[in-house]
């Protein structure tokens, strides 16, 4: 009897002595960062150590020994197993709807006890959902520049009630009807790029594609290419193409390398045009990303293989962007008939060629710009692996380490995607911050609010008026130091990319968004990521980055931009390649 008590004693105490050791070392590596706020949104949804001997049920008393951990000024709670409530808000401001979110053990997130030392947690806590908007009239929305504040219980929910699931980007609005996503991974709310990082392994590590019904030499290709890349030699990247700070881990980046030398890519004849194999029809705008990579796929000689026995990846060449101009009928509301087109390409497919029920379609992969990609995709091309700009982690099926996020481009000019490239050298970089756009979502209009015509170092402004080739916009681009990514009606933009192409420091205000190859660049080594609810203190967290840290973030930004460029002719290293990467790095990892 002493004896299990002394155990328990000890286990108790080492739990907090692994909360006390996680907790230090997350706050060492967002030390680094010179703007306290935004290492404090990285907290926020910060996971903790894994409660040993958690087993099973465990009551109300014994959580509140062990829950929520604090230490020092910051409390970090578990929430990988949040349950995500389903209903759906309705329009409008609904401040105060209350969910209950049965939370049986100490593993639950609740909201940190704000007055007292009384750290019992309630067996049901109730999480307040309020409206981004209202929020901010009613100052709920507490802009603290120190890392030591956090409140879980201030995040808006992920389950958007503004959410028709329309818009094509900047495109004319076609209506649809709301689109409800259930999210597979529960994560309360806002997914932060801290979360995103802990998704991404767990999935590394705990997800696998279909095991072949019959195996075939390319399955032990892909095995030594996996093997090859774990066992890459550490820090010995004797490429001075790459920059090592910009990667999660150079070393890694291997991968590149072993991609050119084994990758082989099977592009399926089938299909019509101009759903398929029509690349010249998008090729500008801000789809443009998926006409491109499909151009450069198809005149391909390196990677393209007509043997389907020796494909490691097989690609689905439709547009979704012409799937979308071609079948979806104004007005309807319905886009059945487009999701249905999908489905009779991949049963024609999988009718015709075994290389799709060998592996269950997972090797399959397929690249779409159109907001509605992601959702149109979700059902007969769940297995594969889809590129997409809509890369939403929290309300979408975007699956993080199967799925991959497609860098938005707007290309001006097909004939020179190249043209304007570039801006000013820092010390002529005399705007702050620079944001500009319809105001698709409800981001946008909460930007303006706080910003327009507010403050001369802050350049907020609605769509500008139109100017030839757009030289208004792009000359701000070119001579402010931040350049707002704010999200349109999803979560991705254009403007990441327009920002790196002109040098200037992205600012990405879009929960939930995985910005473009998030399987290997270390984002915040060269952009800033400022959560919806802290846009009211915008300029003070833009401000509290030191000139040196700018510095180093805009000579960062112009050594990235080479991953982010179409040529006419592809080059190494460049946005076709760091996509077809992605997906292949996915495709090894996933074996
Ligand atoms: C969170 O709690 C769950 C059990 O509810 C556990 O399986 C998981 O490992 C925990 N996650 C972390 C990061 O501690
Ligand atoms: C909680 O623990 C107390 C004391 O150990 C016990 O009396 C009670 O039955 C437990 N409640 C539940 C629901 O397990
Ligand atoms: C947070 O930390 C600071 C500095 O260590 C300390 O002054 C302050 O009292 C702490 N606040 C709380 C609530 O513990
Ligand atoms: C999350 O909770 C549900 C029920 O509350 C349980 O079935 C599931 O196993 C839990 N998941 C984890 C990872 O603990
Ligand atoms: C949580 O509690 C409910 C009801 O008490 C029970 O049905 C459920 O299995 C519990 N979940 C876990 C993960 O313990
Ligand atoms: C949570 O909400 C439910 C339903 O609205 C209510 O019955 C319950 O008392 C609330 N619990 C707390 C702790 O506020
Ligand atoms: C919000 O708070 C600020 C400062 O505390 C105050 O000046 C302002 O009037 C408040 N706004 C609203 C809508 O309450
Ligand atoms: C904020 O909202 C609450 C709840 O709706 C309301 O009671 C309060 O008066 C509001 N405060 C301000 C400053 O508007
Ligand atoms: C942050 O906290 C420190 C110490 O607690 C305090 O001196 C400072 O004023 C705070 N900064 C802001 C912006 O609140
Ligand atoms: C980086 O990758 C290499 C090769 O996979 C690995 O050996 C090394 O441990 C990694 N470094 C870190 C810090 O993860
Ligand atoms: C693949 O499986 C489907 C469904 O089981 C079957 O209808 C189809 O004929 C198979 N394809 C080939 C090429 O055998």
């Amino acid at each position: 009897m002493g004896h299990e008590v002394q155990y328990i004693l000890e286990s108790k105490r080492l739990v907090w002595l692994v909360a006390v050791v996680f907790a230090v070392v997350i706050m060492f590596q967002y030390f680094e960062f010179p703007y306290g706020n935004v290492a404090s949104s990285m907290f926020s949804m910060g996971q903790a150590q894994p409660s040993a001997g958690q087993t099973g049920q465990t009551n109300k008393t014994k959580a509140s020994a062990e829950s929520p951990k604090s230490s020092g000024n910051i409390t970090i709670f578990n929430v990988s197993n949040h349950t995500t409530p389903v209903d759906t808000l309705g329009k409008g401001n609904n401040i105060g709807i209350e969910y209950s979110i049965p939370s049986n053990d100490s593993t639950t997130a609740s909201p940190p006890p704000s007055s007292s030392a009384s750290l019992t947690p309630p067996t049901i806590v109730n999480i307040t959902v309020i409206s981004p908007s209202t929020a901010l009239d009613n100052n709920t929305s507490k802009p603290e520049v120190n890392a030591s504040n956090l409140d879980p219980g201030d995040r808006k929910p992920a389950t958007s009630e503004n959410n028709p699931a329309m818009s094509a980007g900047e495109s004319p609005v076609k209506q649809v009807p709301p689109v409800k996503a259930v999210h597979k991974r529960p994560i309360g709310d806002i997914v932060t790029l801290a979360d995103m990082h802990d998704i991404l392994s767990d999935n590394r590590a705990s997800v696998r594609s279909m095991k072949p019904l019959w195996s075939s030499t390319v399955d032990q290709e892909l095995l030594d290419a996996k093997q090859q890349i774990e066992n890459a030699p550490v820090l010995n990247h004797n490429d001075r193409a790459l920059y090592p700070p910009l990667y999660r881990n150079v070393s890694r980046f291997k991968s590149y390398e072993l991609m050119e030398k084994i990758l082989k890519v099977y592009v399926y004849k089938e299909g019509e045009k101009p759903i398929f194999h029509q690349p010249q029809a998008v090729l500008s705008g801000i789809y443009a990303s998926e006409g491109w990579f499909m151009k450069h796929m198809k005149e391909n000689k390196h990677f393209v293989t007509n043997n389907p026995k020796q494909a490691h990846l097989f690609y689905l060449p439709f547009s979704s962007r012409m799937l979308e101009e071609k079948l979806y009928v104004t007005g309807s509301g319905s886009r059945d008939n487009l999701v249905q087109r999908l489905k009779d390409y991949v049963q024609l497919i999988a009718g015709r060629y075994d290389s799709w029920n060998r592996t269950g379609g997972s090797d399959h992969f397929l690249v779409a710009c159109h907001d509605w990609a992601t959702d149109e995709t979700r059902k007969s091309m769940n297995s594969c692996i889809r590129a997409l700009c809509n890369s939403d982690v929290g309300r979408e099926h975007f699956e993080l380490g199967k799925d991959v996020s497609l860098a938005e481009t707007y290309v001006r000019s097909p004939q020179n995607p190249l043209r304007e490239l570039g801006g000013k050298p820092p010390s002529q970089r005399s705007i702050l911050a620079f944001f500009a756009g319809q105001m698709h979502g409800d981001v946008r209009p909460i930007l303006l609010k706080h910003w327009e015509n507010k403050d001369p170092d802050m350049k907020i402004f609605r769509k500008l008026p139109s100017s030839k080739g757009n030289k208004n916009y792009i000359n701000y681009m070119k001579t402010s130091k931040y350049c707002i990514c704010a999200k349109g009606y999803e979560v991705n933009s254009p403007r990441v990319v327009e920002a790196i192409f002109h040098e200037c420091v992205p600012v990405i205000i879009s929960d939930n968004f995985v910005p473009p190859f998030f399987e290997i660049l270390n984002w915040e080594a060269f952009a800033v990521f400022v959560l919806e609810k802290d846009i009211p203190n915008l300029k003070n967290i833009l401000l509290s980055i030191s000139n040196r840290r700018y510095l180093v973030m805009q000579q960062r930004v112009k050594k990235v931009q080479q991953h982010f460029l179409w040529h006419v002719k592809p080059v190494k290293y460049d946005i076709f390649h760091m996509i077809l990467h992605s997906v292949w790095y996915n495709r090894v990892f996933r074996v």
